[in-house]
């Protein structure tokens, strides 16, 4: 069966914009999550406190989040990877926040600069102060189906770097296919073990990419299985800057076409929101790779 209705947690100010190589001014992003919010998006991961260094498309956080519209219905995730992302979010009203792990120690040097081990004990009084302040605290778990380095990751070794990320006290695991390699059958058995592991899916996510065209595939596996939340990315934008091969993920407007035709609710309005795809893919200088964007561009 299918769920009647699916919660969309939109990533693309945050893993779409961090991926672009020109940096987006801030009046333009605060316009794009307006937009983002105007189209129906409840849930809207807008930026992320990490180090500027690290991700200098991102840098202006505290800019953005002084602009932005807040509501009582909307929700403003962000990424926060130690203490120091967390005293950020803090002073700026964060309710919302994810901490980002993952199943590979290759991805966990080269985005976290630890071990997992040591990514581990970094989140872990980030989740526990977090939680004392009342925050809503998301685990990502990254490179569930495949590494650029390793290879195949082991279904195992995903199960047990989420199972201690969930242990931290998180709301909710959000699984990353960051370089998109998962195909609907790992998907299915991937999202069994782990609720053989008591990880329910009313706690997963899931979070493609959609590299070798299979993110709508596999969201439809996840649904099957029971999951309700799915990240997508409006107009495709995205991807990681410390991942080779990773593109955009789902289009949020292929999500919600497929959505629409299989009679499951969202509350987003498809036009407005490719309507604001094309509007970016101006500001960003090329078109959106979302086929369902193409789609409905006026000729
Ligand atoms: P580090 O260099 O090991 O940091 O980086 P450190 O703890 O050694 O601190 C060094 C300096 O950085 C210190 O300053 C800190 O204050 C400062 P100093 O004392 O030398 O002047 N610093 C910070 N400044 C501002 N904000 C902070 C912060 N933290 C430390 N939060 C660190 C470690 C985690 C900070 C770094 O590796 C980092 O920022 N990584 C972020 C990488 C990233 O954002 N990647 C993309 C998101 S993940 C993703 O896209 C995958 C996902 O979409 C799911 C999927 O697709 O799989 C989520
Ligand atoms: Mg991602």
């Amino acid at each position: 069966g299918l769920p009647d209705r699916v919660t969309i947690y939109e990533v693309g100010p945050r893993d779409g914009l961090q991926n672009e190589k020109a940096i987006v001014p801030v009046e333009v992003k605060s316009e794009f999550v307006t937009r983002l919010a105007g189209a129906g998006l409840t849930t809207i991961e807008t930026t992320s406190f990490v180090h500027p260094k690290w991700v200098p498309q991102l840098a202006d956080a505290e800019e953005l989040l002084g602009v932005l519209p807040r509501s009582g219905n909307l929700r403003y995730p962000v990424l926060v990877p130690n203490e120091r992302g967390l005293d950020r979010a803090l002073a700026n009203g964060i309710t919302e926040i994810a901490i980002f792990g993952s199943a590979t120690e290759t991805f966990a040097r080269r985005n976290l600069n630890r071990t997992v081990d040591e990514s581990l004990a970094m989140f872990a009084p980030v989740v526990e102060r977090a939680r004392a302040e009342g925050l809503w605290v998301r685990a990502y778990v990254s490179m569930v189906c495949g590494d650029p380095w390793e290879g195949d990751v082991p279904i195992e070794q995903v199960v047990s770097v989420a199972s201690r990320m969930m242990e931290l006290g998180c709301s909710q695991l959000s699984l990353g296919d960051t370089i998109g390699v998962g195909t609907p059958g790992h998907v299915t058995a991937l999202i069994e073990a782990l609720v053989a592991a008591g990880i329910g899916t009313d706690r997963l996510a899931v979070h493609f990419h959609d590299t070798y065209g299979q993110a709508l595939a596999n969201t439809l596996a996840a649904l099957r299985a029971g999951v309700t939340v799915v990240d997508a990315s409006a107009g495709g934008l995205g991807g990681c800057p410390y991942a080779e091969s990773a593109t955009g993920n789902l289009p949020t407007e292929d999500l919600v076409w497929m959505l629409d035709g299989l009679g499951v609710e969202t509350g987003v309005d498809l036009a407005a929101l490719a309507a604001t795809s094309r509007w970016m893919a101006e500001r960003l200088g090329r078109p959106s790779p979302s086929r369902v964007v193409q789609a409905l561009s006026p000729t």
